[in-house]
């Protein structure tokens, strides 16, 4: 049977343009090769992110309209509690303006002493330096299968149950919290599995420590679990995201991804009292807790967004548009993680370009090509963001994988956008050879890959590349 097409139809339209080929290389030139100095009206196909990109819907747009803009008690916050209970099951939650602040808020309190330890499947990038910058330890535990790119496995997101027990057993009074991300963003964005969550916290309440989920993309994990994990396919997804959660002590929220929402997120916990700490600290860093550094009518579309990407027809476009995009990119032969994940196709970028080594950034090339090619945003997950230093002599050690991401906003693009990029990225592969390694001329020390400036590295001279 043919796939259905997207399950809506089109109200309101975004011009987007395609510079010419000199502009873009001037722009690439004047930014520092950094793909976060592009101007987003320079940019034809924007793939550097489905945070905080989704278009709205008639319902969302509709309930923006009915914001309650009072600074204490606006009718949207309590809709939006209702939602956070009905579709998480957590009654007590304090909203933030996105899910970092949900991060700090977390870490700056439970962080008491340096050296802590936060273990996760993988920590999204925010979130290690909202743990380093509290002086604690950020430790990924994803089972191994979730670091090789083109292995195989329905739930490459887990977490290793038996590296958490070993590192429970040594340090348990060490670690204030155990966070489990999903899906799971930094290691492409692959789900974890329902028996995975639930022995993750049995692991965490055997020795004491809470548990709580990155919840950013819920929805998308639940989809696969409905797909992939047995007996779990006759499932309505809702009541397998209701599960999920019903393990978890509290969560954190960016509702940027599966909110549908264009900002916004919250910070859930049934431990009242954490909360009632962190409400002070709500409070001099967001706002008052009924709004917390948004206007009401964001509350709503948080609400509504929250309520709306259940939608299972929403669901199967949405993972089977990213799932139809990376086939057609095997297809070509442009290697990518395997299998697809939720939201993204992260192509393998040291695979694709084995002649330039990790540390002259390889996936920072290609998305370099990318856009100079085709007005292409994607974004490096690779040595740029992950790099890191030898402590003791301070050489630069390269990030286990070079991938660069093509994030698919929620309902933004069509299948011939996608199939526009795959073309682009063809074209890429015929001239791979003539890619260049980059030379990072400025890096600041926390969150380096936003602000890095770069230039690129000149090809050898002919004598010196035959000798
Ligand atoms: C897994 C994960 N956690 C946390 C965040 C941080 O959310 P925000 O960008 O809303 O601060 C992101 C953002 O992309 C993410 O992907």
């Amino acid at each position: 049977m043919r796939s259905l097409p997207e399950p809506w139809r089109v109200k309101v339209v975004e011009k987007i343009q395609l510079l010419p080929r000199e502009e873009r290389v001037r722009l690439l030139i004047e930014g520092g090769f950094s793909l976060f100095k592009i101007p987003s009206e320079a940019v034809f196909i924007d793939l550097f992110t489905d945070s905080g990109t989704s278009a709205m819907s008639d319902w969302q747009w509709a309930g923006m309209m009915q914001g309650d803009e009072a600074y204490a008690g606006a009718r949207n916050f309590f809709n939006l509690k209702q939602s956070i209970e009905d579709v998480f099951g957590f009654h007590h939650f304090l909203p933030v303006h996105q899910g970092r602040v949900a991060e700090n808020l977390l870490f700056s309190t439970l962080l008491t002493r340096p050296g802590m330890i936060i273990p996760n499947n993988s920590h999204f990038d925010t979130t290690r330096a909202n743990i380093e910058m509290n002086h604690g330890v950020a430790l990924d535990l994803v089972i191994a299968e979730g670091k090789d790119p083109a292995k195989l496995h329905p739930f490459k997101g887990n977490m290793d149950l038996g590296r958490l027990r070993e590192l429970f057993l040594e340090r348990c009074e060490d670690i204030p919290v155990c966070m489990l991300t999903l899906t799971n963003n930094s290691g492409g964005g692959q789900p974890v599995s329902l028996a995975n969550v639930r022995a993750t916290s049995e692991l965490c309440r055997e020795f004491g420590i809470p548990f709580y989920i990155d919840a950013c993309r819920f929805a998308e994990n639940a989809w696969f679990i409905k797909q992939r994990e047995a007996g779990q396919e006759n499932r309505p997804v809702a009541e397998i995201v209701r599960e999920i959660f019903s393990y978890a002590d509290g969560c954190t929220m960016s509702a940027k991804k599966d909110g549908l929402a264009n900002i916004g997120g919250f910070l859930a916990s049934r431990d009242e009292g954490l909360l009632e700490v962190l409400t002070q600290r709500l409070i001099v860093i967001e706002g008052f807790p009924t709004y917390g550094g948004l206007a009401g009518r964001d509350l709503e579309a948080v609400a509504r967004g929250l309520r709306e990407v259940l939608d299972e027809n929403y669901l199967r476009y949405r993972v089977g548009q990213v799932e139809a995009f990376g086939r057609r990119l095997t297809e070509l032969g442009i290697p990518i993680m395997q299998p697809t994940g939720g939201h993204a196709v992260y192509i393998d970028a040291r695979k694709l370009l084995p002649h330039i080594p990790p540390l002259e950034f390889p996936a920072q090339a290609l998305s370099v090509a990318l856009y100079r090619e085709g007005g292409i945003r994607g974004v490096e997950i690779g040595s740029v963001m992950f790099g890191s230093e030898d402590p003791v002599t301070g050489a630069p050690i390269p990030a286990p994988m070079e991938l660069i991401r093509l994030a698919i906003p929620r309902r933004v693009f069509s299948n011939s956008h996608l199939e526009y990029v795959a073309e682009v990225l063809e074209q890429i592969r015929d001239q791979r050879e003539e890619l260049r390694g980059f030379r990072m001329t400025y890096a600041p020390k926390v969150l380096r890959h936003f602000t890095a400036r770069f230039e690129e590295i000149e090809a050898p001279v002919l004598e010196e590349a035959l000798a």
